[in-house]
């Protein structure tokens, strides 16, 4: 592995993404923030919209502990996945009360320490254990997996295999460029669909090279659809909104959800949204009150200043424009 290892680090010097900002620094606080805003976001809408003003608003994990939840999740509007921000902000909670006296919360540096942490997944504790505290050990993402897959031609792979291998190919000397590199080499050489292996520093002893689109297979899935009917209540043109309870967009503020719609109800249109598990269709319905019925009525304009999903954004959306 030496040779493939020099290889890499100078593939990474060449032709690596140096530049995101998550790559140079040493704070673990934005680098951790990275990893989990990465989990589920590409690297393009995380550095354009998410990342700086995130940090701006919340510049340490102390600020970020402190913080009301609500706030925390006003910044993490539209980037979905809500769960990330409340678990980031309940760690930041705990670490925060845990500190010793006049001394500032961290981040641990063990990997079974930061698995312990909300959040911190058995992904993201190696992210942060190789980026932040520079430890040997490989980190694993969808990017990672199509490598590993393909350099020993697997059409399938499980979990613990993965990890065996990477572990066995790590750069133990220098984890931090090795595995920002193979993040990158997935993302822009080992691509999903015709992947370039001529300029790929893994080459040499790519087994999976002949043909490399077949490793590793598809695994097709189809998402059941969910529909929902939605109510938006109007009063004094006012909308009426919820603050969510349940596990699902906990603590976001969204239009009701009903079995039945009033008869007297007048149907706006659909909005629909694509979740990881299921897809949703929602009818809007729009109703207007003769007496208030709910707690709390908005503008369009207060509406944007709470933190909502993408789906009660889209629904908003269409209540704006049938208004026109
Ligand atoms: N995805 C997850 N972690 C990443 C990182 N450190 N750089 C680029 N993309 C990533």
């Amino acid at each position: 592995m030496k040779s493939i290892h020099r290889k890499i680090r100078h593939w990474y010097t060449q032709h690596g993404r140096t530049d995101l900002p998550w790559r140079n620094t040493t704070d673990p606080y934005p680098i951790w923030l990275s990893e989990v805003m990465l989990q589920q976001t590409q690297v393009k809408t995380v550095l354009d919209r998410y990342y700086f003003p995130f940090l701006e608003k919340f510049p340490t994990i102390e600020a970020l502990g402190n913080a009301p939840l609500d706030a925390v999740l006003k910044q993490w509007e539209g980037l979905g996945y809500y769960t990330r921000a409340k678990n980031l902000h309940k760690t930041a909670q705990l670490l925060t009360q845990e500190k010793a006296a006049d001394t500032a919360p961290v981040l641990p540096s063990a990997i079974d320490e930061l698995i312990q942490l909300p959040g911190i997944g058995k992904n993201t504790a190696h992210a942060v254990a190789a980026f932040a505290f520079k430890q040997p050990v490989p980190v694993m993402e969808a990017n990672v997996r199509r490598i590993l897959c393909r350099i020993h031609a697997m059409e399938q792979a499980d979990e613990k295999a993965l990890w065996e291998i990477a572990y066995s190919m790590v750069d133990r000397q220098n984890p931090f460029e090795y595995n920002q590199a193979m993040m990158d080499i997935g993302a822009t050489r080992c691509t999903p669909k015709a992947p370039q292996c001529a300029a790929c520093p893994f080459e040499s002893i790519c087994q999976g090279k002949s043909d490399p689109e077949r490793y590793p297979q598809k695994k097709r899935r189809t998402v059941p659809t969910r529909e929902q009917h939605i109510m938006i209540n109007l009063y004094n043109n006012k909308l009426a909104l919820s603050q969510r309870q349940g596990r699902f967009l906990h603590g976001l503020w969204g239009f009701d959800a009903v079995e039945v719609p009033l008869c007297a109800a007048e149907e706006i249109g659909e909005v629909t949204h694509a979740y990881t598990h299921f897809k949703l269709r929602c009818k809007v319905y729009l109703y207007d009150e003769t007496e208030p019925a709910h707690d709390h009525y908005f503008t369009p304009h207060q509406i944007r200043q709470l933190a909502i999903s993408k789906v009660d954004e889209k629904i908003l959306n269409l209540y704006l424009d049938s208004m026109t």
